[in-house]
């Protein structure tokens, strides 16, 4: 099957997205042609492969490529999952950098979801005041989200990432083939990311996604190629106009998240995946729009079926957990809070959201009592 181009307009920190089914077994030889590019000289250097243990066949792949292209490459293995973002786990990188005389030219490559992106990204950014990247996301949500755009972070004890930095990678490289491991909760979760896409950005995709629910949920290679590149192209032309998220039209990509983080957070981290968090976080969204007079009925069903096609839910699992009360003040601490007001990104149309400011509190409360709370 084909590859397909991505192409990230950021003048001197432009890059390519390339989303394949067979990308890994090359991987040396690319990450080559573009430390070449940016950095001229030879075209194989010293890599720092960071991984976790979840996803080290992929990581042999990339690592036997390397080696096969004249690489010198380390591998570093993380724990799996979100506490691995924190500096105690940056700062043996750091150590093992220093161990192998990294320098400019050595390129550190992530190799999973978006822990390992987040974390290798954030050492990246940060040692010797910033080496070349590449991303090799393994996850669905870190090939359409957290992969592209550069932001690359860790979590404080107290904010998730709170500590971080933009960091464009040198190229990112998503072998749709990857995903043939990843557990199904995973990749459903990613989904809801895919949904988001088509909702605030592009009409014509969100009846694409309607059309191939059936091959999506079969992880048919082609609809995947398809969602996941288009799905980059979308996120990349929000971040191409506003890279250093100071124009606030990055922000459109947060549809669905102040619901989402507040139900994420209060169900207890774990008990819902931050995709889920967002798929019931857009129903919600688009019911406030709809209490807003903005958009109809018709527009959250549309959404409510997808959603529900695609296995995600569409309600809160237990709201006998959450009150209305405490959703609020969770979203009142959202970054999208602006003294003390609510902000939410909400639909006016399929394809298109706005940032509403000023939203009227007892509006969010009737949207959160007709779905159970009190
Ligand atoms: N930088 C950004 O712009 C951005 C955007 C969105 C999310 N994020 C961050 O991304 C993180 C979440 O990323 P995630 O959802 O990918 O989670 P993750 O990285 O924790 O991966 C989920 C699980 O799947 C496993 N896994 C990964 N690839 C696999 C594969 N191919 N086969 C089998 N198992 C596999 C991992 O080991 C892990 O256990 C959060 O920390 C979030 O803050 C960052
Ligand atoms: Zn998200």
């Amino acid at each position: 099957m084909s590859t397909t181009r991505v192409h990230v307009d950021l003048g001197p920190r432009s890059y390519d997205i390339l989303v394949g089914s067979d990308l890994l077994a090359n991987a040396g030889g690319q990450i080559g042609e573009w430390l070449q590019a940016r950095l001229g000289g030879s075209n194989a250097d010293a890599a720092c492969v960071i991984t976790d243990r979840n996803v080290a066949p992929l990581a042999a792949k990339v690592l036997d490529s390397l080696r096969q292209h004249g690489w010198k490459a380390r591998e570093i293995t993380i724990e799996p999952g979100e506490p691995s973002k924190r500096l105690e786990v940056i700062s043996s990188a750091y150590d093992q950098l220093v161990d192998m005389q990294a320098d400019r030219r050595t390129v550190v490559i992530a190799v999973g979801g978006g822990v390992v992106g987040d974390a290798a990204g954030f050492v990246a950014a940060t040692f010797a005041r910033g080496i070349p990247f590449v991303q090799v996301p393994t996850t669905l949500l870190a090939d359409v989200d957290s992969s592209v755009g550069g932001k690359v972070g860790i979590n404080h004890p107290k904010a998730k990432n709170l500590i971080g930095a933009f960091h464009q990678p040198l190229g990112v490289l998503i072998d749709t083939s990857a995903l043939e491991t990843l557990p199904d909760r995973e990749y459903r979760a990613g989904l809801a990311e895919v949904v988001k896409y088509g909702v605030i950005l592009d009409a014509e995709f969100f009846d694409f996604l309607e059309r191939e629910q059936a091959a999506l949920n079969e992880r048919d290679p082609a609809a995947l190629l398809h969602a996941i590149s288009h799905s980059c192209r979308l996120k990349a032309d929000v971040v191409e106009q506003d890279e250093y998220e100071r124009t606030g039209l990055r922000a459109v990509l947060n549809y669905g998240h102040t619901f989402g983080h507040a139900f994420e957070a209060l169900t207890g981290y774990g008990e819902l995946l931050h995709g889920e968090g967002v798929s019931i976080g857009m129903v919600y969204a688009s019911k406030l729009a709809e209490r807003m007079g903005r958009v109809d009925n018709e527009l959250t069903q549309r959404q409510v079926n997808l959603l529900t096609a695609l296995h995600l839910p569409v309600a809160l699992p237990s709201p006998a957990n959450l009150t209305i009360e405490s959703v609020l003040d969770r979203m009142r601490l959202d970054k999208k809070t602006i003294g003390g007001k609510l902000r939410f990104v909400l639909p006016t149309r399929m394809g298109h959201v706005e940032l509403v400011s000023n939203v009227d509190e007892s509006l969010v409360r009737e949207v959160l009592r007709d779905g159970g709370l009190s």
